[in-house]
């Protein structure tokens, strides 16, 4: 059962004129790891500026060579009115960054800076520049202060919050990492409206998965029409509330790879060429079906999924030249997988998953997910 915990609203006297959306990341309802601050116009307001003074006057910023000049210089800029001692240190765009030559090199043009411990490190882009530079704070002069300034729709609902930062190597992805919380995620959804409209279906396919894995309301809500401010402000909190209770995941946030199982092995056997988003959406898809076969998921609810599904446009016929056969090859490889069987997380109903035994992801027998992936591949 997931706990509710009391978000916490900044005062918004303390804001000047800005009324902020504010959640606070907490282990043990002690220590706070990372506020969440969540408003439009944040980035062009004083206050974050106030917050990041709090820190440090000197900062690298870590960004992508795409959003550097319209999202990233514009920061610098501000920040450098502001007082502060800020570079910009930019990387390619995309997944092929998230490496530990790109670390590296981070890394060495830092020292040749002459930045050290007294320094902040913001990470101002998607998930992958969230994901590389959050590591790069984790480890740099044994851990730096960091702050993420998320500008995809995925690292503002997903990617910055938890801590998970790390990179790739040939041997998979994330392969490498750590946990590091950055001090503060500072969300603005300005930033969004440059962004390319599957990108925002890959947050949006995340913030359904929240919906289906704790949050019938928010369900319900998706079949109409639903801010996006507020989609962000639930599914951050969702997370949240997830990585609270299990901030080393070692249970309970497994229940974030709903969908995922079949996801992943729908992205690699396409070779990476179909986005996240879609491979995710059909792999709820999937997992749904397996759950309602399984006796767990009332069909009105699978049924209601698939409905949710194409009414956020997504495509759903990834699976129609995929063999199921080469598909339950890829999905033994999981990390979830046990003993050679097929493990996911299933739904017990919209907005709750199945517990076994104290466990998140189920064993599916594979004569019935090829069953399943039967109906949705050709052979
Ligand atoms: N740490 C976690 O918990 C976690 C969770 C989910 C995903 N991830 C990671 O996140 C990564 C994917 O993140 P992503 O989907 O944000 O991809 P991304 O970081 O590659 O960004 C996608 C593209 O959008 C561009 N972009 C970013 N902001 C923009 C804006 N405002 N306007 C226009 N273009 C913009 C980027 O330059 C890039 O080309 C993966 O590496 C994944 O492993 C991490």
């Amino acid at each position: 059962m997931l706990n509710h915990h009391k978000c916490q609203k900044t005062d918004p006297e303390s804001l000047g004129n800005l009324s902020v959306n504010s959640l606070s990341l907490k282990i043990l309802e002690k220590e706070i790891l990372s506020d969440i601050i969540i408003q439009r116009g944040l980035l062009q307001s004083s206050y974050w500026l106030e917050l990041l003074g709090r820190l440090s006057q000197r900062v690298v910023i870590i960004t992508d060579d795409h959003v550097r000049d319209f999202i990233a210089h514009p920061i610098k800029e501000q920040l450098e009115k502001a007082g502060f001692d800020a570079v910009i240190l930019s990387i390619p765009p995309g997944e092929k960054s998230k490496t530990r030559q790109v670390k590296e090199d981070l890394e060495d043009r830092m020292f040749q800076l002459g930045y050290g411990r007294d320094t902040t490190l913001i990470a101002v882009g998607g998930g992958v520049v969230t994901d590389l530079a959050g590591f790069v704070a984790a480890t740099y002069c044994r851990g730096i202060p960091s702050v993420t300034l998320p500008t995809t729709l995925l690292g503002q609902v997903d990617a910055s919050i938890g801590g998970k930062v790390g990179l790739n190597t040939a041997f998979g992805k994330n392969l490498i990492g750590a946990l590091h919380h950055p001090r503060w995620v500072l969300i603005d959804p300005d930033v969004l409206t440059t962004l390319g409209q599957q990108e925002k279906r890959n947050g949006m396919a995340e913030i359904i998965k929240y919906a289906c894995i704790a949050s019938k309301s928010l369900f319900e809500r998706l079949q109409e029409h639903v801010e996006l401010d507020d989609l962000i402000y639930q599914s951050c909190k969702i997370k949240k509330n997830i990585v609270e209770q299990d901030p080393q995941e070692r249970g309970l946030r497994r229940i974030l790879n709903f969908g995922h199982t079949v996801g992943h092995a729908i992205e690699a056997l396409k070779e990476y060429q179909l986005s996240h988003g879609e491979a995710v959406a059909m792999g709820m898809l999937v997992e749904a079906h397996v759950s309602w076969k399984m006796g767990y998921l009332a069909k009105e609810e699978f049924q209601a999924l698939a409905r949710l599904l194409h009414k956020y446009h997504f495509e759903l016929n990834s699976l129609s030249n995929l063999s199921a056969t080469e598909l339950i090859r890829v999905m033994k490889r999981d990390k979830k997988a046990a003993l050679g069987r097929i493990r996911c997380v299933l739904l017990e109903n919209i907005g709750k998953t199945v517990e076994a035994a104290g466990e998140y992801c189920v064993a599916v027998e594979e004569h019935l997910i090829e069953e399943v992936l039967h109906v949705y591949t050709q052979n």
